[in-house]
């Protein structure tokens, strides 16, 4: 272990320990297909995608969680409902102990504030005829801040300073169109910092840059983390990122955890088979080390038309006939390694290097 490691590991024992920042029970978030006529006829009954399909995790104070799984699994939906930018079809989301079902507009918007969000893509989340003044400022004018014009323009730069581009006044009256996609990332993350959050989804904030600045970007937030005391709910497609910025890590596929532990855990005593299959598809970065990769046949089906019993199972190599017929229970591997697998901890070892 390396000691960035060991400090992050013993980081997260302390943040396992502490207390709840948003608890997520049985969320489920089905949007209704719109059929036409003559398939209603067909089919005789409304269609869902069932893009979240029961969740249940919490996220500590202080935390990375990260969701990870291919596309499509459901992750930015799930980010979404837990801001409540989408309304959930059934389940419940409390925030610092409110529930968030239960909150009027005003009280939604006062906390609002102190959950923001991050795009995955900062050339398309970025107005381009807006100036980066206007860009970052535009949540002060959304919530009707009291500030003078100067004031604005204070807390404007100093979000700028925040991200690491100073010095700021040469960014301030600047077009995105101007900048590279590093820095309109620090620009997405300035402007979700200026209310002064306490805890943010950021939505695939790398996957659109260029890898060498990944890891800037990466340990820009780990670092807003620790002096702003932020939590993140970090969602990724990628496992080498997940590994890289998380405390714990969960496992999507269509619309539910397979696996749900400690970042050390997920990553390298993988016990889902689907986590499995995924991490052997991540390159190791040494070319002589060899892996064995898990089988991972076809693609993701229909989130309409979700398998019974394990949804795994179609692409399982060691589904048997219990899997097609049972939904397999949450089973707690011990260090809140959480697997829903009804052979999790019984299957043949594999090697992770
Ligand atoms: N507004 C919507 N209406 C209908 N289907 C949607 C909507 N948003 C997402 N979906 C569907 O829900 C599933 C999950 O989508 P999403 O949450 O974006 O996944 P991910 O972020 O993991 O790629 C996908 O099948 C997607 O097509
Ligand atoms: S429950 Fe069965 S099908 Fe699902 S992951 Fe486990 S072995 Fe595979
Ligand atoms: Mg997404």
């Amino acid at each position: 272990m390396t000691m960035r490691e060991s400090s992050f590991a013993e980081d997260a024992r302390a943040i396992r320990e502490g207390d709840t920042l948003v608890k997520v029970r049985g969320l489920r978030k089905w949007f209704p297909v719109n059929t036409g006529f003559l398939s209603s006829l067909l089919y005789k009954q409304e269609l869902f995608v069932k893009a979240v399909d029961g969740l249940t995790f919490d996220i500590k104070k202080g935390e990375v969680l990260v969701l990870a799984g291919e596309s499509g699994c459901g992750k930015t939906t799930t980010g979404r409902c837990i801001l409540y930018l989408e309304s959930p079809t059934d389940g419940l989301v409390t925030y610092a102990d409110q529930d968030l079902g239960a909150l009027d507009r005003n009280e939604m918007k006062e906390l609002r504030k102190r959950m923001q969000i991050t795009f995955q893509d900062p050339y398309e989340s970025l107005n381009p005829k807006q100036s980066i003044y206007g860009i970052v400022s535009e949540p002060l004018v959304v919530h009707k801040i009291p500030l003078t014009p100067s004031q604005k323009r204070e807390r404007v730069l100093e979000a700028l300073e925040s991200v690491a581009l100073t010095p700021a006044i040469d960014y301030i009256d600047r077009y995105p169109h101007e900048l590279s996609g590093g820095q309109r990332q620090r620009i997405s993350v300035a402007r979700a910092l200026i209310l002064h959050p306490d805890f943010m989804v950021a939505d695939e904030p790398v996957s659109m840059l260029d890898v060498s600045i990944r890891a800037e970007i990466l340990n820009l937030l780990l670092e807003l983390r620790e002096e702003l005391g932020l939590t993140y709910l970090f969602i990724t497609h990628d496992l080498a990122v997940a590994t890289y910025i998380a405390h714990r890590i969960g496992i999507m596929y269509l619309g539910k955890l397979m696996e749900l532990g400690p970042s050390h855990e997920v990553a390298f005593n993988p016990l889902h088979p689907y986590t499995r299959a995924l991490i052997s598809a991540v390159p190791s970065g040494d070319p002589t080390v060899k892996r064995r990769v898990e089988s991972l046949k076809g693609e993701p089906p229909s989130p309409i038309n979700v398998p019974p019993g394990c949804r795994f199972h179609p692409r399982c190599p060691y589904a048997q006939e219990i899997c097609v017929r049972e939904v397999p229970e949450d089973r707690d591997m011990g260090d809140e390694h959480v697997v829903a697998c009804h052979f999790a901890g019984e299957l043949p070892e594999i090697e992770i290097t």
